[in-house]
């Protein structure tokens, strides 16, 4: 894996993930290119040239705690040029989410990821992809995903102790995706690599991933099946079939967009619920509120915690003005954080009324995977919770999350006899 330039990684992990900002989309291309940290240009009207430089998403330590800077964002900020980082940062709940939804702010290219394509070609891709993922096709993807729960959870119902990231978040979406493809499921340990590192897999030149998924996509036009993969193999666009790299971009966004961020949701998801027994007894004595309690993990501490858009035309915004071709950092982690928005934000609270949602996006490219994440999260916590009563933190205590662009825990010891 690669560090982010400029970034802390306490966890000393260090390999390609979305938070590389040389393929993320997620991220400006020119990221690399911008001066070090600091330096910052407000919105207009809020910064004179003597005040202070607010400070920057690049700024040490960030990724390991951003909490204190989206506060001063959301206050004094609500609109800033962030240069270190290259875009201007949205923080406030209101603003991230008229962001997302503002017509005029669109996806950055370049990339062949469908979270990267506009107009008429995203509208097609999307619509090819989205009956898949909802429905009774989400449907028939539940068995193979309770299956996968269930047997990775029971495995590790014999031990003593375990790290949940490694032996079970990474690998349930990637056993999702498999089953979502069509894939056989002996090349899950490989796929679960491709969803480990995120979107940085589907930029150009990454020829194993593209080796890997052409004979699958050849044998699923000689001979489709009900899967995915045939459904996108076989689609047409304009009288004509999708070529073979859009077909194994579409793919690779599924497993990039929807394993990593998966991943990292469940692993927070978890987190939040050790943190809080009381809560954790809660939906076990009743499950039916086990989606409210993955809602409100989703909120305080979302895997996707900046999305990026690009204006198009100058956009004029109640905090100034971003300047045509400028790119806007949408502070999702913010956003869930907002105490004009959410009471008492940095707690976790299960019970919470209308958490609201900006974890999965808005707007035309709102995550098409919002509900095979919540199923696989539903059969994950009914797995574990059935296989594993005494499940609790390990000595020593919580691990911290970590990632700028990408956030969660990178492991979680716990006890489970
Ligand atoms: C908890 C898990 C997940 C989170 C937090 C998440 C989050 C996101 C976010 C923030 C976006 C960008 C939305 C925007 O630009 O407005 C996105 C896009 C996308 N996600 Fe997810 N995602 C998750 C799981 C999945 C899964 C499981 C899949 C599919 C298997 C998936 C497929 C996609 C696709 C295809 C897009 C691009 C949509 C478009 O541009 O039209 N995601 N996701």
């Amino acid at each position: 894996m690669r560090a982010v330039p400029g970034a802390q990684d306490p966890a000393g992990i260090t390999g390609p993930s979305a938070d590389d900002p040389a393929t993320c989309p997620f991220v400006p291309p020119d990221v690399t290119e911008a001066p070090g940290a600091g330096g910052l240009r407000p919105a207009p009207g809020h910064r004179g040239p003597d005040d202070p430089p607010p400070p920057s998403l690049r700024a040490p330590g960030t990724d390991r705690d951003p909490y204190p800077l989206y506060r001063t964002l959301r206050a004094s900020y609500p609109l800033v040029h962030d240069e270190a980082f290259g875009a201007w940062l949205v923080s406030r709940y209101g603003d991230v989410r008229a962001a997302l939804t503002d017509p005029r702010l669109v996806a950055p290219p370049p990339g062949r990821t469908l979270a990267h394509l506009e107009d008429r070609t995203h509208a097609v891709h999307r619509a090819l992809l989205q009956p898949a993922l909802r429905g009774r096709a989400l449907a028939a993807l539940r068995a193979g995903v309770e299956r996968a729960a269930y047997v990775l959870a029971h495995r590790l119902s014999e031990r003593q102790e375990a790290d949940l990231v490694a032996e079970f978040c990474q690998w349930l979406p990637a056993v999702a995706a498999v089953t979502a493809l069509g894939l056989p499921h002996e090349d899950t340990a490989r796929v679960r690599e491709w969803c480990r590192e995120g979107l940085t897999h589907l930029g150009d030149g990454h020829g194993d991933l593209d080796a890997f998924l052409r004979p699958h996509v050849a044998r699923r036009r000689a001979r489709p099946g009900d899967d995915l993969l045939s459904v996108l193999s076989t689609a047409r666009a304009d009288g004509s079939h999708l070529p073979d790299e859009t077909v194994v971009g579409l793919a690779g966004t599924l497993l990039g967009a929807g394993g990593e961020a998966t991943h990292l949701a469940l692993a927070s998801f978890l987190a939040n619920l050790l943190d809080h027994p009381a809560q954790l007894r809660l939906v076990r004595e009743r499950p039916v509120l086990i989606p409210a309690a993955w809602v409100e993990s989703l909120r305080r501490d979302p895997a996707v915690h900046i999305v990026l858009r690009r204006a198009l035309v100058p956009v004029v915004t109640g905090a100034g003005t971003i300047p045509a071709g400028a790119d806007v950092a949408c502070l999702v982690g913010a956003a869930g954080r907002d105490p004009t928005r959410f009471a008492v934000p940095d707690r976790y609270d299960i019970l919470r009324p209308a958490p609201g949602q900006l974890a999965f996006g808005a707007g035309r490219h709102r995550c098409l995977g919002v509900q095979l994440a919540r199923l696989t999260a539903e059969c994950a916590l009914h797995a574990l919770l059935e296989a594993l009563p005494h499940l609790r933190w390990a000595p020593g205590g919580r691990p911290a999350s970590a990632g700028l662009i990408t956030r969660g825990p990178k492991t979680l010891p716990v006890l489970l006899s």
